[in-house]
């Protein structure tokens, strides 16, 4: 009885420090297998941040935009070919995506660490993490062990990923079908402190609406056509404050109507997130830490785990 207990925990203990147990995702995941992963990820996304500040926030979204289609399994990353359709391609993300090539060098660098050891999916998870971190932002533990998949949905893409032109219950729908809640989006909803958005966006809004401050609206009327189709590329701060520092200032504005999408002056329009908004724009250390644990719960959305999925060798296509 005794050894059958004692074998029971030494099962257990192996399992957790392989990092292993079934279906769950664990801090130490590549501890003894890559060691290096870490540091490895977190000088490549240095040096890209370096040369260019917004693609902490590109590389940010990507993670999003990759968990909320099928879950964090690295589909977003997979390249259209002839007999191939990817989610490169779906309307929330042609044009508009980027930082592919900088997933593609931390591969390398992985690669070379320890080859065929670590995920594309948790690659992304990492990067997005030192994004947020080196434009100020919060810190946490990425939790690990998601293996990457064979396939990928532009049709789930365009139904799950949510648009710019929803309104506040679509908003809460389109997180709680991936088990977050309203103030999970509230808080995520805050990466719009960094990177930049596209005239064709928000034009709607900075032409038509009512809820926007007029000054603001006269700003970005400046570089954003009114008519369909002209400037529609035409770029524009997410964050009028500090577009790339990692900060409560998003949440500031939505409260003086400088929200640059239709989406996020809707979380700050008389409804039930305006108190929440309220609380993140006046306790920076409250959304801090709603934001990390949001980013953690959005990491954990249906991963492949155990058998399931692959190490891909190449972030663009299944082995
Ligand atoms: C709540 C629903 C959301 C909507 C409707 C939405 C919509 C958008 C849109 C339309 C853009 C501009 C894209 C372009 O013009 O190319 C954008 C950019 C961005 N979004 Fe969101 N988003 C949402 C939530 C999130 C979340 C949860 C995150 C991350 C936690 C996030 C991070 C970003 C970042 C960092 C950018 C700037 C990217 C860059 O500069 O490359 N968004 N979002
Ligand atoms: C939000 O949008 C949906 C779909 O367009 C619509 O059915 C719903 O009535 C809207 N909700 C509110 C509160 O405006
Ligand atoms: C411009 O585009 C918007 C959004 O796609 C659409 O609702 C609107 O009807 C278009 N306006 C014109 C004049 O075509």
């Amino acid at each position: 009885m005794a050894t059958k207990h004692f074998l029971c925990i030494v099962v257990l203990v192996l399992a957790l420090l392989h990092g292993n147990v079934e279906g769950q995702l664990t801090t130490n995941f590549y501890a003894s297998s890559c060691p290096k992963l870490i540091p490895t990820v977190r000088s490549v996304m240095q040096s890209a941040v370096k040369r260019e500040a917004r693609i902490g926030a590109s590389i940010l979204r990507l993670f999003f935009h990759d968990c909320f289609v099928n879950g964090c399994d690295g589909s977003i990353l997979l390249d259209d070919t002839s007999s191939f359709t990817g989610e490169k391609n779906a309307g929330p993300n042609r044009n508009s995506v980027r930082g592919f090539d900088v997933i593609d060098n931390i591969k390398t660098a992985a690669e070379k660490a320890c080859p065929g050891i670590v995920s594309c999916a948790d690659i992304l998870a990492i990067a997005a993490r030192d994004g947020v971190v080196l434009l100020g932002g919060p810190s946490w533990e990425v939790k690990l062990g998601r293996r990457d998949s064979r396939t990928a949905s532009q049709s789930a893409a365009n139904r799950d990923i949510p648009a710019p032109t929803f309104n506040l219950s679509r908003l809460v729908s389109s997180f709680s079908n991936v088990g977050l809640s309203a103030r999970d989006m509230v808080a995520l909803s805050g990466g719009h402190t960094i990177g930049q958005a596209r005239c064709t966006t928000f034009r709607a809004r900075i032409y038509n609406e009512k809820n926007i401050n007029s000054a603001f609206a006269a700003t970005r009327q400046r570089n954003c056509p009114r008519t369909n189709g002209s400037g529609d590329g035409n770029l524009a701060p997410l964050d009028i404050q500090t577009p790339t520092k990692f900060d409560n200032n998003y949440f500031k504005n939505l409260m003086v109507q400088k929200g640059l999408l239709h989406s996020d002056q809707e979380l700050f329009n008389g409804g039930s997130t305006d108190s929440i908004v309220r609380t993140y724009g006046t306790k920076p250390a409250t959304f801090s830490s709603d934001f990390t644990a949001a980013m953690i719960r959005m990491g954990d959305i249906s991963p492949l785990t155990g058998k399931k999925g692959e190490i891909r060798r190449n972030c663009r296509r299944v082995n």
